[in-house]
């Protein structure tokens, strides 16, 4: 039965779209469906991986910290994305952390069954790489950020970032607490206070409900 729901799962999740019907009963073999709470550790930094992921719901945080315990967050994933493949593609240590945010619901996909798929399916090798670079190429936005941009400008480019467009209106939609926007510039959280007191002055942004915001051009 669980066999059964996992098939189903997997054939929902656009990286295996591509799959035969065989390729998706065996990848269904090595997987299973995992719920975590908010602020569970699904992967850690340095560690051995033995599984990769896909997010089916909820978002989650892939972080890094130094020997101090100071954070950078990389990137915040959300459903239908997938992480932990790096480390089962050239056997390294875990490079990152990942983090629930909120609830969420996993697909853990085996190390085995994962390198099976790869040598059996183009498709889905070729769905991984599409993946891998979306992320360099997120990767250099950010380099490019943080090296050229003030802190003024690293934080209004954050809020595009996450925000989407609703009718005509462009709203981040998701709560971004400022230590977490800290954690993503390099900057303090005092500091990303006062620049965000700064755009709401400015009528950059507006504040709404449930720590909704809505994105202004210049009045
Ligand atoms: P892995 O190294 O196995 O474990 C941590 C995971 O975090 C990694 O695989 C990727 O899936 C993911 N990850 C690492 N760096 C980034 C990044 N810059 N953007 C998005 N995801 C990342």
């Amino acid at each position: 039965m669980a066999h059964e729901e996992n098939k189903a799962f997997l054939r929902r999740v656009p990286l295996f779209s591509g799959l035969t019907e065989p390729q998706l009963e065996n990848l269904a073999g090595g997987s299973a469906r995992r719920s975590y709470p908010k602020g569970r550790t699904i992967v850690a930094e340095g560690e051995p991986s033995q599984s990769m992921y896909i997010l089916l719901a909820g978002r989650a945080k892939v972080q890094r910290s130094d020997s101090e315990g100071k954070e950078v967050i990389l990137a915040v994933l959300s459903s239908g994305e997938f992480f932990g493949e790096m480390s089962l593609i050239d056997d390294a240590p875990r490079s990152a952390s990942v983090i629930t945010l909120e609830p969420c619901e996993f697909m853990a996909v085996s190390k085995e069954a994962f390198k099976a798929m790869l040598v059996q399916s183009p498709e889905v090798t070729m769905a991984v790489m599409r993946g891998l670079v979306r992320r360099l190429r997120e990767a250099d936005k950010k380099i490019e950020t943080l090296a050229l941009l003030d802190v003024y400008g690293r934080v209004a480019r954050v809020l595009l970032d996450f925000s989407e467009l609703v009718g005509s209106e462009r709203i981040v939609k998701n709560k971004l607490p400022r230590q977490e926007i800290a954690k993503m510039i390099g900057a303090s959280r005092e500091m990303v206070s006062r620049v965000m007191k700064g755009l709401e002055i400015d009528g950059y942004i507006v504040p709404m409900p449930e720590g909704k915001l809505v994105l202004r051009e210049r009045s």
